[in-house]
């Protein structure tokens, strides 16, 4: 399989043209797949990370070595989106390969007392994975529901292993976070009159409050653990690692608070490029390296409200809950040493483009079901082209009544409306602020996202017939996708019920406080 992958990418340099480009890849997709095992796959999601958080996206103070190692050795994509602005749904679509409106993961997200979640008849990656005799683990933040009895827990979905916490770690009292110096306290508005968070393994409530100091390093054991396990056992495995950082309130344990040069934003990131380097050093300890895909990329753009606490969107416009790029737009790093070469794409990608991507490279079956991502292989394995035209932009809220907010076709975006938002405020742009309500543009503002990333400019459509045609493909497109779109039953309008809040001493009373175990 190496001498495969080496003639692949000899030939690769020749530059072929796209027919023998793809007869090559089906070559190389066949002798893997004829191959002994199968690749592992090690997905990593940060949560409010904007697009310009990591040094490898030019952040001058942020200290991470790990993803720095895997951004310089891996492809980083400089035009990938996540199919939210917010948690819930984005992480629906990763896990589905569907915008979240098809799954009915909107609006707003799930709350530790909410009756939905993520449907049980959705098929995840995981699921996709299974019938091939993947082994399948998720540690860290889950928020696809919790439910009735734990009903939408990760081993509902496909998952053999969970370690978490199911949603949000500001979806509680706030206790045991710390930042450095210690007497600097990390507490913003987390949710007071809630249960405190609690840590779960597999369906079973393990310690509540979780312990933020220790959580960490329970992850990477878990990881660790996973990892060399699966490895010895020789079975192919797929990790999934939705980070709590670097959502607010910013916490870090004692390896990375006060380590980094940007306060406790940059010490919680710190400690998620820890627990990254920690993956990557079992994947080469137990021999697993060169046959595993790792991807990063984060659920939507930075929490910009919290102003040096939150993350920041670079030269992208505005931020999380808001469909300007820096809602949407993210860092993605993919790493496979010797299968993928070191660079940078400009071809658009998504979150929604995993599942039909993993689903490819494991030679496993897609879900019969209405999927909105595309196959990346060719992006990755040989640098081709995306064979995604477009992007739609939903609202943290979507409906029938407005559909898309914006789409973005080729290089141009369109905006059909557009909304600040309360995560968004506090920058100087007023765009962005909760105080800029929602507004109809029509026609559309357009941007040319190649000459203009911060949407700062929009075109005149003017003595523009060229622009005028673009305008008209896109409406067109939108039509299209619009009549597509099946809107799935709302979960999160299935409302809340306090008695479903997780409390590991279930009988106690008087509730919240007596979830304390
Ligand atoms: C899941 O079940 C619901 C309710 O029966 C249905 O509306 C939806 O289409 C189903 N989704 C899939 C992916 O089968
Ligand atoms: C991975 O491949 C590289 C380059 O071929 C090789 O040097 C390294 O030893 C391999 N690592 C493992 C763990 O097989």
């Amino acid at each position: 399989m190496k001498r495969v992958t080496r003639r692949v990418s000899s030939v690769i340099s020749l530059k072929l043209h796209s027919r023998m480009d793809r007869i090559l890849l089906a070559i190389f997709l066949t002798a893997w797949t004829c191959s002994a095992s199968p690749p592992n796959f090690v997905l990593l999601f940060a949560d409010d990370l904007g697009f310009g958080d990591l040094g490898s996206y030019g952040h001058p103070s942020s200290l991470t070595p790990n993803l720095d190692r895997l951004a310089a050795g891996g492809l980083r994509f400089t035009d990938f989106y996540c199919s939210s602005p917010v948690c819930s749904p984005s992480r629906a679509s990763l896990l589905t390969g569907r915008y979240q409106t098809r799954s009915g993961v909107y609006p707003g997200v799930l709350y530790p007392s909410s009756i939905g979640g993520l449907p049980l008849n959705e098929t995840t990656i995981a699921e996709v994975l299974k019938p091939l005799g993947y082994a399948t683990a998720v540690v860290g933040k889950w928020h696809l529901g919790f439910g009735s009895k734990g009903m939408y827990l990760p081993t509902n979905q496909g998952f053999d292993h969970y370690l978490g916490i199911p949603y949000s770690h500001d979806m509680g009292p706030c206790q045991n976070l710390t930042c450095f110096p210690p007497d600097i306290k990390c507490l913003g508005t987390c949710d007071v009159d809630v249960v405190t968070v609690p840590l779960i393994h597999n369906e079973v409530i393990i310690q509540q409050p979780a312990n933020f100091l220790d959580l960490e390093r329970a992850y990477s054991d878990f990881a660790t653990n996973f990892i060399t396990t699966s490895a010895t056992k020789k079975q192919p495995f797929f990790l999934y690692y939705p980070s709590h950082h670097t959502h607010f309130p910013q916490y870090a344990g004692p390896d990375a608070a006060g380590k980094s040069l940007r306060g406790p934003f940059g010490d919680a990131l710190l400690e998620l490029d820890n627990t990254i380097g920690k993956i990557m050093t079992t994947l080469e300890k137990t021999g697993a390296i060169n046959n595993t895909l790792v991807l990063f990329t984060s659920d939507n753009g930075p929490e910009l409200m919290r102003m040096s606490r939150g993350g920041n969107a670079g030269l992208l416009k505005c931020g999380k809950s808001t469909t300007y790029e820096g809602g949407m737009r993210e860092p993605a790093i993919a790493f496979w040493p010797g299968t993928i070469c070191p660079g940078v794409t400009h071809e658009m990608a998504s979150t929604l483009d995993v599942l039909p991507t993993i689903t490819r490279l494991a030679g496993a079956k897609l879900p019969k079901v209405m999927l909105d991502g595309v196959d990346m292989t060719e992006i990755l394995v040989h640098r081709g082209k995306s064979q995604r035209e477009t992007m739609m932009f939903y609202p943290a809220n979507p409906s029938e009544k407005y559909g898309l907010f914006a789409l973005r076709f080729g290089k141009y975006k369109a905006h059909f409306y557009t909304r600040g938002a309360s995560h968004s405020s506090t920058t100087p742009d007023q765009d962005c602020s909760v105080f800029a309500g929602l507004k109809a543009h029509d026609p559309p503002l357009i941007f040319d996202l190649e000459a203009d990333p911060s949407e700062h400019y929009p075109l005149s459509l003017e003595g523009q017939p060229e622009l005028q045609a673009v305008l008209e493909r896109i409406k067109k497109v939108k039509e299209q996708f619009e009549a597509s779109m099946v809107f799935g039953e709302s979960q999160m309008s299935k409302g809340t019920d306090r008695g479903l809040e997780p409390c590991c001493n279930p009988d106690c009373s008087p509730k919240p406080d007596c979830c304390h175990c």
